[in-house]
């Protein structure tokens, strides 16, 4: 739409919802769609047409997943297990849908795993050193585990998904292919929340993002890659356990004035953000923080 001298001729059509944020038969990765946070994307997709391929290493709770939100609605869920922290296991992931799609136009690298808590906490050095350096379970194998879950495996499923998802940028004018990570604002905050291992693994992957971004453009790829950073989310990590749907249940009252919001992230929240990032063409080596104002108490 250029300026016109007809004062009657507008473009009010490209401004409606379903254009804006237009996911309909797009081909969609979530990795970790069974359950919270990859769950709210794979629905957000979903719903709105989207055919979405989720993973996690639970092939009970991607048949659930399958089952219990993939009926009825305007796109297809599809699971395929697999085991992100294996490189075998991203080349079989990846072989299995480069067999069925010549195209992927999202990939929502989600999964993700908590690491150790501690106190930190103390009245002196004596105590702060035996609060964080004594206890049996802290250990550099869990910074490892935890760095492997959260890091590398961004990198690997990214470069291994970039043919893919060049593929779909290639073959859909005014469309670029999009990865977006789930960070966190564990990332960003400058308390370790008590798992300092976890926190520094987010911030890793706020800065990988923004690394493969830049590398992505600099070589000519029409690929977006953002990070979307959340606050607390009702998930297995942060509620413990899934009810028989695979959703997760964080009571409000347990935030009342520890966030702005004074409740947990929601279903809507989440579901808002993952549109946003996965159809704003202009949107590029971000981070988007949703956290109900977390950051602006508990600082950067
Ligand atoms: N919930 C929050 O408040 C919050 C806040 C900020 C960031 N996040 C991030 O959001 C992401 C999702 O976490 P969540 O909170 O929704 O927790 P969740 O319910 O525990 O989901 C994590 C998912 O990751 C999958 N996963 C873990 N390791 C995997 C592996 N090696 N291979 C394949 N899949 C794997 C798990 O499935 P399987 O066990 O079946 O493999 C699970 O579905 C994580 O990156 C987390 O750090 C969460």
């Amino acid at each position: 739409m250029v300026a016109s001298e007809d004062p009657q001729k507008h473009n009010n059509d490209d401004f409606k919802l379903e254009k804006i944020f237009a996911v309909k038969d797009k081909v969609a990765l979530v990795t970790g769609g069974g359950t919270g946070i990859g769950l709210m994307a794979v629905q957000a997709l979903a719903v709105n047409g989207a055919k979405v391929y989720i993973t996690s290493r639970s092939d009970e709770k991607l048949d659930r997943v399958r089952d219990t939100y993939g009926q009825n609605i305007a796109g297809q869920i599809i699971p395929i297990t697999a085991d992100i922290t294996s490189k075998a296991d991203i080349k079989r992931l990846v072989q299995e849908i480069s067999s069925k799609e010549s195209r992927l136009d999202i990939l929502i690298n989600n999964a993700g795993i908590s690491s150790k808590t501690h106190q930190t906490e103390a009245e002196s050095a004596e105590e702060m050193s035996k609060n964080l350096f004594d206890p049996e379970d802290a250990t550099f194998e869990d910074w490892v585990e935890t760095y492997r879950t959260n890091v590398p495996q961004l990198y690997f499923m990214t470069t291994a998904l970039l043919p893919l998802l060049q593929a779909a940028s290639e073959a859909t004018p005014s469309w670029s292919a999009t990865v977006i990570n789930i960070s966190s604002i564990s990332g960003q905050v400058k308390t370790p929340q008590h798992h300092f291992a976890y926190n520094a693994s987010k911030a890793a992957a706020i800065h990988l993002t923004r690394m493969l971004a830049s590398e992505v453009a600099a070589n000519g790829l029409k690929i977006r890659i953002n990070d979307i950073a959340p606050g607390v989310f009702p998930s297995e990590m942060t509620a413990g356990d899934s009810g028989a749907n695979q959703k997760s249940h964080i009571p409000k009252e347990k935030f009342e004035g520890k966030v702005p919001a004074n409740r947990p992230g929601n279903d809507r929240d989440m579901a808002a953000a993952v549109l946003f990032a996965a159809t704003n063409q202009y949107y590029n080596g971000q981070t988007l923080t949703v956290d109900g104002g977390y950051t602006l108490q508990a600082g950067r």
